[in-house]
């Protein structure tokens, strides 16, 4: 009886020094919470976007080459959740840190931005990838992704998992690159066991299907 008491107290000990040396890539806190919880405004959004135009392009089309991606299109959950997942430092971008924190934008603005850009266009005009290795591509996305991602790359609004259909190829295989790495931290850990295994050949191949796959916005 003691013995088993005190186990149970050693696992939660044990569980909470790992969630705190490692946060849960999910787990909500106060500025996440707050953020999907205000109701954005689509105008207001347009307007506060002015600063996030100089890299992600107007539309925010991002840029082919992969440096900058895509938002357009993409669930306001989870554009709320990068915006605010880089702002509290759970994933790594210094570069558009200056445009993103406190001192940029408030909490209701992130909400209206995400308002704004998933109402947006995603024309079929993405970068691609060389088209070699598609029959594999497809193989592995379907093994591997679509049980999150979905059939189509529609990805799940309700669980942060992001639409990839109408993504530049070249931004895929970056941060395929950087989740299989471990460099990305706030990824879902079941995805990081799913690529742990890929070669450079296989992010590419996976990457190439996705960037065709055709975008249909449920609207
Ligand atoms: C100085 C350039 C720069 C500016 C300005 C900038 N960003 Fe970014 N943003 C980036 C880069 C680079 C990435 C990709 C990071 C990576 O490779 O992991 C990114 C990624 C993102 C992502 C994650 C997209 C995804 O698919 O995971 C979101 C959301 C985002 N930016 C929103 C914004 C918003 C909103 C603003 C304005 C408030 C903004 N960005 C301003 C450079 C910028
Ligand atoms: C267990 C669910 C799950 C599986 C399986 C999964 N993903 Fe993901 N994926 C996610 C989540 C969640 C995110 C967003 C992570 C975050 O919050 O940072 C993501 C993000 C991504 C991104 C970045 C998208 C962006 O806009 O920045 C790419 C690329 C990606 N996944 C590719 C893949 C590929 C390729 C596979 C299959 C080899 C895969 N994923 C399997 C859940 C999953």
């Amino acid at each position: 009886m003691v013995i088993r008491a005190f186990s149970a107290l050693l696992i939660a000990a044990l569980g909470c020094s790992l969630a705190m040396a490692e946060p849960q890539w999910n787990k909500p806190y106060p500025e996440l919470t707050e953020a999907l919880r205000l109701k954005g405004d689509r105008a207001r959004g347009e307007d506060a976007f002015v600063i996030c135009q100089g890299c992600h392009r107007v539309g925010a089309l991002g840029r082919a080459d992969g440096s900058y991606p895509r938002l357009a299109g993409q669930h306001a959950s989870v554009l709320i959740k990068q915006i605010a997942d880089v702002r509290s430092g759970r994933r790594s971008n210094p570069k558009m840190l200056p445009f993103a924190d406190h001192q940029a934008i408030s909490v209701q603005e992130i909400a209206d931005i995400a308002a704004y850009l998933t109402t947006l266009p995603v024309p079929p005009d993405n970068g691609r990838g060389r088209g070699n290795e598609l029959g594999r591509g497809e193989r592995l996305y379907v093994m591997d992704c679509a049980s999150c991602h979905g059939p189509r790359g529609e990805g799940d609004p309700q669980r942060y998992y992001p639409r990839v259909s109408g993504q530049h190829y070249r931004y895929l295989v970056r941060e395929g690159i950087l989740i299989r790495d471990g460099a990305r931290k706030n990824a879902n850990p079941d995805m990081v066991k799913a690529i742990r295994q890929y070669s450079d050949e296989d992010v590419a191949a996976v990457s190439d299907y996705i960037s065709r796959l055709p975008v249909d916005l449920p609207r």
